[in-house]
C-alpha cells in the first residue's frame, strides 16, 4: 500500500505481465494486496528500475493459473493504484491479422476493439463496495484508450533496441479462451484490425477509469487462423515464441520504464478531472 504516514507511494509505475512473463524484477518485495473487488491475480512484486519504484503483477498468476476470462481485472488495477501506480505497461501475447505481422513483431496499438462478453468492465456500476460506499455513475472518455506518452516511450525504447515496432493499429480483444475460427479471424482483418488477443480489455478501460495511464505492448506470437494456412494457432506455439522474445521484450520494458515522464499531463491523467467518483481514494 502507499505509505499513508509519509505519503510515499510504494510504486509509481506498474507492469502487468502476460503469458510467458511471470517475473520481471530482481530484488523484489512481495506484497499481498487486498481490494474491495477480491484478490488480484497474484501478489504484487515491488522493485526498482533506474531508481524508479516499479510494481510487477503477473496477469495470469504465477504458473498461468487464470485464463483470460477469469482474471479479476478490477482487483488487479485497483491493487496497483492503491500502491501508488499511475502509469501501467501491459505486455501481452497476440496473433497477427496480417501476413506482415509475423511472430516476433512488436505492435504498440493505439486502439482496441472489444469482442469480449460477460466481463466486468467498470468500477462505476452503482453497486455498493463491501464497506458500504457506493460509486457514482461515471462515464470516462475512451476515444484514445492508450497513453500517448507511454506509447511514445515504448516505441522509442524498441527503436533504440533495433526492434522496429508497429506504431499504432487496433488490437481486437476476444473472449477466449479458445482461439478464433478462420471466419472470425478473416472478419477481424477485413475490419482493418491488426492483432488479436484475449486480455487487452477491460484492462485499459479500467485503468482509464482510475485516471491511470495504460500502454499496451502486443508481441505477436503467431499468425492467426485467417492468415495462417496450417492447423491454426496452439497455446504451446504462443508460449514458445513468447519465450524466444522475452529477453528483448524485457529490455524494451526496462528502457521504457526509465523514460516514462515523471509528471503527467496526458489525457489519462485528466480523465477524472472535476469528477466525483464516490470511490475511496479517488
Ligand atoms: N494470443 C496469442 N495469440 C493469439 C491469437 N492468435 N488469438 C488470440 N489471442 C492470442
Amino acid at each position: 500500500m502507499a505509505d499513508v504516514t509519509t505519503g510515499t507511494p510504494a510504486a509509481e509505475i506498474g507492469v502487468i505481465g502476460g503469458s510467458g512473463l511471470y517475473a520481471l524484477l530482481d530484488d523484489v518485495v512481495e506484497v499481498a494486496v487486498e481490494t474491495p473487488y477480491g484478490p488480484p491475480s497474484d501478489s504484487v512484486f515491488l522493485g526498482a528500475v533506474a531508481g524508479r519504484p516499479v510494481a510487477f503483477l503477473p496477469r495470469h498468476g504465477r504458473g498461468h493459473r487464470l485464463p483470460p476470462h477469469r482474471i479479476n481485472y478490477r482487483a488487479n488495477l485497483w491493487a496497483l493504484h492503491a500502491l501508488g501506480v499511475r502509469q501501467v505497461l501491459g505486455p501481452c501475447a497476440v496473433g497477427g491479422l496480417r501476413p506482415e505481422y509475423g511472430p516476433g513483431t512488436l505492435v504498440v496499438p493505439d486502439q482496441f476493439a472489444d469482442r469480449t462478453s460477460g466481463r466486468v468492465q467498470t468500477f462505476y456500476d452503482g453497486l455498493p463496495l463491501p464497506d458500504g460506499t457506493v460509486p457514482e455513475v461515471v462515464h470516462v472518455s475512451l476515444a484514445d484508450p492508450y497513453c500517448p506518452d507511454g506509447r511514445r516511450a515504448v516505441v522509442a525504447a524498441a527503436r533504440d533496441h533495433a526492434w522496429e515496432p508497429v506504431d499504432g493499429g487496433t488490437l481486437v480483444v476476444i473472449e477466449g479462451p479458445r482461439f478464433s475460427t478462420r471466419a472470425e479471424s478473416r472478419w477481424y482483418t477485413a475490419n482493418g484490425w491488426s492483432v488479436v488477443g484475449m486480455t487487452g480489455h477491460p484492462e485499459a478501460a479500467l485503468a482509464r477509469e482510475l485516471g491511470v495511464c495504460y500502454t499496451s505492448l502486443a508481441l505477436v506470437t503467431d499468425l492467426d487462423a485467417g492468415v495462417e494456412t496450417g492447423e491454426g494457432v496452439t497455446h504451446a506455439e504462443v508460449l514458445a515464441v513468447f519465450a524466444r522474445n522475452v529477453d528483448r521484450l524485457r529490455t524494451v520494458l526496462f528502457k521504457a520504464l526509465e523514460s516514462l515522464p515523471a509528471t503527467r499531463d496526458c489525457v489519462c491523467s485528466h480523465a477524472l478531472d472535476g469528477v466525483r467518483t464516490g470511490l475511496p481514494g479517488l
